[in-house]
């Protein structure tokens, strides 16, 4: 059984994918520093070092006896990057350094970093494959794509003959809106997306808002690719067999290749609470591109993955977890 090191295992995305690791057979451990993580989330048998990424000596202890990583401590609130950019410089960047620098003096083979689509920016074409131009529009789309970069040289590097350390193989996974559940007590407790703030909004009360109806897309409201933090998890399993089986770099879209309109959810959502939302047209926010979809035909090639669930599973599955 190998042991994989998991960043960020407290928090959303990451219980799911502790859940898929064990499952795999993977012995598990986490590191978080519970800043946003919930340990309520973690299983009790998995062992939380309660510590920052930032503490290199940390995670280097950490990573004895580790095949591999998969890193998904970090800042991930675009408005917070533009008011706060040195914030996500210091613990996305400085974390990927501190985590890349702990895997070099421990000699830890394998990585499987967390990425995003913000790194495209607004694309010129959807759906978007890995190769388009990286043109990213946020503080936070920046360290993600300066995590990619870091990922890149730490490999090349270590793949000098001159060094004596083992190469690195590695998988970045960019991943397009996620959403959903995978069990009712693992659901997005921040409301920062689209799908937890319709059932905030329903909570409170209120009327949901449909940020612009004027968009060059089908119905005038933005298509985006959600996929559900299931299969999302799903994609982590198979990245870190990839990586443990063979010595790779490689760059993966995360998402299910299948645009939907911001006024499709809403749909979604009126179905999944049995009554019609209500959805309001307000003004466009800023900085919204009209359309991102993944193209998915690589990690389908090259990983067997594709996604399984539907919107209506992520909205009924946030419904039922509380959001
Ligand atoms: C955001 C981030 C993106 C990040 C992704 C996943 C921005 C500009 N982009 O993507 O970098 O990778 O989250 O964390 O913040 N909407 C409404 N009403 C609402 C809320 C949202 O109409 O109350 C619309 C938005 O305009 C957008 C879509 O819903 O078209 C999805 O929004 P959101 O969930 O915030 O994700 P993105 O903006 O696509």
């Amino acid at each position: 059984m190998s042991r994989w090191l998991l960043t960020g295992g407290a928090g959303y995305i990451g219980a799911h994918v502790a859940r898929d690791l064990r499952a795999s057979g993977r012995e598990v451990v986490i590191i978080d520093d519970l800043s946003t993580g919930l340990i309520s989330r973690v299983p009790a048998d998995v062992t939380v070092i309660e510590e920052s990424i930032l503490d290199t000596d940390v995670v280097r202890r950490a990573l004895d006896g580790v095949t591999g990583v998969v890193h998904l401590a970090a800042k991930k609130a675009v408005g917070e990057s533009v008011d706060q950019p040195m914030l996500y410089y210091r613990e996305n960047v400085g974390g990927m350094v501190s985590l890349l620098q702990a895997m070099e003096d421990a000699g830890t083979r394998c990585l499987v970093y967390s990425s995003s689509a913000a790194v495209y920016g607004e694309p010129p074409w959807s759906p978007i494959s890995e190769d388009s131009p990286l043109q990213p529009l946020s503080p936070y789309g920046e360290t993600k794509v300066i995590g990619e970069w870091l990922v890149r040289d730490a490999a090349a590097a270590r793949s000098h003959a001159s060094t004596s350390v083992s190469p690195l193989s590695w998988a970045s996974l960019r991943y397009f809106n996620v959403a959903g559940a995978g069990a009712p007590d693992l659901g997005d407790t921040s409301v920062n997306n689209l799908i937890p703030m319709v059932l905030d909004a329903l909570d409170r009360g209120q009327a949901p808002q449909v940020f612009g109806t004027d968009y060059p897309t089908h119905d005038g409201s933005c298509v985006r690719d959600y996929i559900h933090v299931s299969d999302l998890a799903a994609a982590h399993v198979a990245a870190a067999d990839l990586v443990e089986s063979a010595e790779v770099a490689a760059v993966f879209n995360v998402g299910t290749g299948v645009g939907s309109s911001v006024l499709e959810v809403m749909a979604a959502v009126s179905e999944v609470v049995g009554r019609d939302v209500g959805a309001v047209a307000v003004q466009r926010r800023a900085g919204d591109p009209p359309e991102l979809v993944a193209s998915v035909d690589r990690i389908a090639a090259e990983l067997g993955w594709s996604a399984q669930r539907t919107l209506r599973d992520m909205v009924a599955s946030a419904y039922a977890a509380g959001r």
